[in-house]
């Protein structure tokens, strides 16, 4: 009687349940298996991430030194594009002495108020333990004008000049000035020695002077200097006269060249010819007067590029390692032409 019962029940059971399954839409698939909801704490309201502008900008700028045209154009151009956007500036002239712009990184990443530091550099090495301590501290670092011998992961981007095609651009225009030469001795005035803009328009020069046979025959630095340009040309001169032209690595050097060239009786820019790099008024000035021949341009002019990759850095925003500055070469025959429209 009772398994009677029971089997009564378990079929009525299984008529149930094939009913309700009836009832249930068709799975079309078989849903995936799903954890249960964990319990989790109810989410912390967050601050949204600050967008910076440029009114929140303290860059704190350390510059070479004042050494010439070109250096005081870059200098400008940080001034005066600072007082444009509405940021704040903290300039630091290190008078030429690495120690000093050491010491000054090192106030600067100590400066509460400064979010972006800019340096350029006077030597290419040394910079690794303070490029750290920046990075330490949460500071925007970005390099210009000269590049630096430490790993770009150490600062945000290097804004500057190809100093390399610099120097190759100039091998190749002294080549051209040269055609037809029966000597092709060519004489080097170089900037600070421990510099990138020095050592790699040295070796760019070296790269294509070959291409017509050109040789160095004497090199030494004039630091970037006019009178010191004039002292070194005025040696050069003395010990081995036979010089078909001169490569000044900026301009004021060149034009130093230029003086001492004349004192020696000869024609600047006739019997031997000078290249110069930089592109300031005094080289438009020395190609209208006949004493330069051709100019490599150096833009100096590069605050824009650098405050506003500096701002999008302070956004998060990821960089290139190094963005090059857009130059030309200027000639003689131009130079009157162009003058009126430079800027520095
Ligand atoms: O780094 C650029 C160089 O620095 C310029 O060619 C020179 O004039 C300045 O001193």
């Amino acid at each position: 009687m009772k398994l009677n019962k029971l089997f009564k029940v378990f079929a009525v059971v299984i008529v149930l349940v094939m009913m309700l399954a009836a009832c249930k839409p068709a799975a079309t698939e078989a849903p995936a298996a799903t954890e249960a909801p964990v319990a989790t704490e109810a989410p912390v309201a967050t601050e949204a991430a600050k967008v910076y502008t440029y009114a929140d900008m303290t860059v704190g700028f350390i510059q070479t030194g004042s050494e010439g045209g070109w250096r005081a154009a870059n200098t400008a151009s940080f001034k005066e594009t600072a007082e444009t956007l509405g940021l704040t500036l903290k300039f630091y002239d290190a008078q030429n002495k690495l120690e000093n712009q050491v010491s000054a990184f090192r106030n600067f990443i100590a400066d509460p108020e400064v979010n972006v530091i800019v340096l350029a550099a006077l030597e290419t090495t040394g910079w690794d333990d303070v490029l750290k301590e920046a990075q330490a501290a949460g500071k925007v670092v970005v390099i210009e004008d000269r590049r630096i011998d430490a790993s770009s992961d150490l600062y945000a981007t290097y804004i500057g000049a190809d100093f390399a095609l610099e120097g190759q651009n100039a091998g190749i225009e002294m080549c051209k000035l040269l055609e037809g030469s029966e000597s092709k001795n060519v004489v080097e005035l170089v900037g600070n020695v421990g510099s990138s803009a020095a050592k790699d328009r040295g070796t760019g020069f070296r790269e294509t002077m070959g291409q017509c046979g050109i040789t160095v025959t004497q090199s030494q630095t004039a630091n970037w200097s006019a009178t010191e340009g004039k002292d070194v040309m005025a040696a050069f001169l003395k010990a081995d006269p036979n010089i078909q032209g001169v490569f000044a690595q900026n301009d004021e050097m060149g034009l130093g060249a230029a003086l001492a060239i004349k004192e020696a009786g000869l024609v600047p820019g006739v019997d031997i010819k000078i290249i110069t790099v930089d592109g300031t008024a005094g080289a438009f000035k020395g190609m209208i007067a006949g004493d330069l021949n051709t100019v490599l341009e150096c833009n100096p002019l590069l605050a824009p590029q650098v405050y506003e990759a500096a701002l999008k850095a302070l956004n998060g925003e990821k960089l290139p390692a190094w963005i090059p500055s857009q130059e030309g070469i200027f000639y003689q025959a131009d130079a009157e032409a162009i003058f009126p429209s430079r800027t520095y």
